[in-house]
Parts: C-alpha cells; sequence; structure tokens
C-alpha cells in the first residue's frame, strides 16, 4: 500500500457521495475510482471531489491493485454479493446499514472476510456522534433505555420500500435504532419482543414498516424500542434516545435538526451544539460521518483499531435485532437472541 489508502466507492448516489466529500478532506486518503451502474452519477461526484477514473464495472476496482478500501453504498440487495465479492479480492471493505437483509446474507459476508483476512466496517456512524458518545459516558450503565427512530410515510414506490431492494422501515432503517441500543446498554441483547407489522404499506404486504420492541440486556437493562414510518414526531424529532440511570437521566432529541440533551441529575443540565469545537458544529459531524471516515482510513492505514466502529459481528447483530422483533411480532413470542 502507498501512503495514502486507495479508496473506491461502489454506488455513488446519496450515501455514496456523502461519504466521498468527507473522505476528500482525509489526508490519508486517496479517491481512486468511482462505480456507479449510471455513469453519469459517478461523473458527478467526481466533477465535485475528483478520483482518477469513473466506471460502470465494479470488477475494475475489485481489479485494481491501487485501491485498498472499497466502499459499498449500494441498495440493500447488492451488499452480500458485493461485499464477497470485495472480500475475495482482498480489499478492506465498508458497507452501508444495514449489512444485509436476512441474518444468513449477514453471516455470509462475515465468512467471507474472516477467510479473506480483511477488515469490514458497517455503517452505523452514530457510535461515532458526539452526541451519542456523551449519553454514553455520562451513563455508561443504564437500566432503562428508550429508544425512537421515526419517519413520516415513505412512499410506496421507494427503493427503500422495496422487499428486495431495501426492505422496509424496520430492516432498512430500525438497524440504526438496534445498534445505537446495544451500544448504549453496552451488552449484548438476549430477548426481544415486539408487536407492530404493517400498519402503513398494506399494498406492500411483505415488508414490516413499524415495530414497537422490548429488549433485554444481558446485563439486566431493558429498553423500550419504536421504529418505522407512521409520522413524525412533533416534539422530539425523528430520533430520540432516553437513558435512565437511576440517580442520573439523559434525553436526547431534535437529533436531525437541533441536538440537544437535557440531564437529570448531571451538571450542566444541557448538551448541545454550542458545546462542540466550531468545526464540528455541523449535521455530518454532529452525525458522526466524519469521525467514522477518520477512524476508517486510520485503520486501513495505520491499523489502528476503530473502537468505536460498528465491524462484522456488530452488523450482524443489528439485522439479527430487526429480524427476530419481525418474528416476535409474526409468532407472538419473545425471540432469543
Ligand atoms: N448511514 C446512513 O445514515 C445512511 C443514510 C442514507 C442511506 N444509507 C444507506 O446507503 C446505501 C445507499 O443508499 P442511498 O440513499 O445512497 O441510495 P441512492 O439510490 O442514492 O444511491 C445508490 C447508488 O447505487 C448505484 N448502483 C445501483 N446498482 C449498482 C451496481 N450494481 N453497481 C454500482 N452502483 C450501483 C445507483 O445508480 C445509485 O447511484 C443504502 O445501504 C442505504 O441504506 C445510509
Amino acid at each position: 500500500m502507498s501512503d495514502k489508502v486507495g479508496v473506491g466507492i461502489i454506488g455513488c448516489g446519496g450515501m455514496g457521495s456523502h461519504h466521498a466529500r468527507n473522505l476528500a478532506k482525509i489526508e490519508g486518503a486517496h479517491l481512486r475510482g468511482f462505480a456507479d451502474v449510471r455513469l453519469e452519477s459517478a461523473q458527478n461526484l467526481h466533477n465535485e471531489v475528483g478520483c482518477d477514473y469513473c466506471t460502470t464495472q465494479v470488477q475494475d476496482l475489485f481489479d485494481d491493485d491501487q485501491i485498498d478500501l472499497v466502499l459499498i453504498c449500494t441498495h440493500h440487495d447488492l451488499h452480500v454479493p458485493l461485499a464477497i465479492q470485495a472480500a475475495e479480492a482482498g480489499k478492506q471493505v465498508f458497507v452501508e446499514k444495514p449489512l444485509a437483509l436476512t441474518i444468513e446474507g449477514c453471516e455470509q459476508i462475515q465468512e467471507a472476510v474472516e477467510r479473506a483476512g480483511v477488515k469490514l466496517m458497517a455503517g452505523f456512524q452514530a457510535r461515532f456522534s458526539p452526541f451519542i458518545a456523551k449519553l454514553k459516558a455520562v451513563i455508561p450503565e443504564p437500566l432503562v433505555i428508550v429508544g425512537q427512530l421515526v419517519d413520516p410515510r415513505w412512499g410506496d414506490e421507494s427503493w427503500a420500500n422495496d422487499p428486495i431492494e431495501g426492505g422496509g422501515n424496520v430492516l432498512s432503517q430500525g438497524c440504526h435504532m438496534f445498534d445505537v441500543m446495544y451500544w448504549l446498554a453496552g451488552a449484548e441483547p438476549v430477548t426481544i419482543y415486539a408487536e407492530g407489522g404493517n400498519l402503513t404499506h398494506p399494498k406492500i404486504p411483505e415488508i414490516t414498516d413499524s415495530v414497537v420492541a422490548t429488549i433485554r440486556f444481558a446485563n439486566g437493562c431493558v429498553a423500550s424500542a419504536i421504529n418505522g414510518d407512521f409520522g413524525a414526531p412533533a416534539l422530539a424529532g425523528k430520533a430520540f434516545y432516553e437513558l435512565f440511570g437511576g440517580t442520573k437521566t439523559a434525553t436526547l432529541y431534535g437529533y436531525y435538526g437541533t441536538p440537544t440533551i437535557k440531564f437529570w441529575g448531571v451538571e450542566p443540565a444541557e448538551f448541545t451544539m454550542e458545546n462542540l469545537p466550531p468545526e464540528a458544529r455541523n449535521s455530518s459531524a454532529a452525525h458522526g460521518y466524519v469521525d467514522e471516515m477518520k477512524a476508517l482510513i486510520d485503520w486501513v492505514g495505520k491499523d489502528i483499531d476503530p473502537v468505536n466502529a460498528a465491524k462484522v459481528e456488530d452488523g450482524v447483530r443489528a439485522t439479527k435485532l430487526g429480524i427476530k422483533a419481525i418474528e416476535a411480532i409474526k409468532t407472538g413470542q419473545p425471540q432469543h437472541l
């Protein structure tokens, strides 16, 4: 490897472009190749941040010995085949969330990565958010957590609602919430029970769009987790996390607008963007995307363990929680992890 990490991006849409913009500012990263079935998308991104070439053929990136790291930022049905191909080509891998839409798919990726001896990071950037970090630091051993990740109704035509390409809100978006719940609880989930189902998309009966789950973790922490696309929370905003530690409470709201944490039993009793250094007072940094890419490049380039990062087993867990929640809804029975 040269002194910079050679990066290839597969899927130059919304998220691939977001990562490319952050990577372009990282000294140790070199944007080498962009691949997209729509060449125009790759070229637009090239025009914005620059790279050595654009292609419609992902194989070009896998064959390129100047590419060390591949970011897979396509829709969900392609995560498994592309991650396996990348690992088999000896590339270090970043896969956007969810790792896959099935437990089997996640495990196939895990096996491929372990067989090839390559690194894999999954796109759970919230772990790098200073707001999530603050919750974790102030209440490291919560007794009870409440989590909520709720969107206004997604269109029936949205790719994320396609049963094959997206999987619906619970598998597509809920994985973020499930990963954060695990991260904040600080222990493995043991059981999950849930109600919900298909409440907002009767024309797409295959998907689960709404879940209200109860999770018990190995350290005794219990959590209530609500996710779906059944409306916009008027006060809390799209994401809401509340940690109860007995003598302290931390409540994060407005995460996607004006992120704010209010504390009970902790001074000062508020944490906002104003508490961050000026360069971090923007949405990308506040949500962890900036530090996620820095940690990825340091991991690949300098072998610095990204302690916050979601690795392959974390990607598997987050999908498993969603799948088990759906099984609980369908069977009426608590599911064991
Ligand atoms: N971490 C986050 O907060 C976050 C936010 C949004 C999206 N995402 C995830 O990012 C991923 C991409 O979502 P998006 O919103 O950027 O989608 P998008 O539709 O904007 O972009 C996907 C891109 O992949 C391209 N593509 C499709 N098939 C391809 C192939 N075979 N080879 C190469 N390129 C191909 C498409 O042309 C498109 O440009 C998904 O996994 C999504 O869940 C994550």
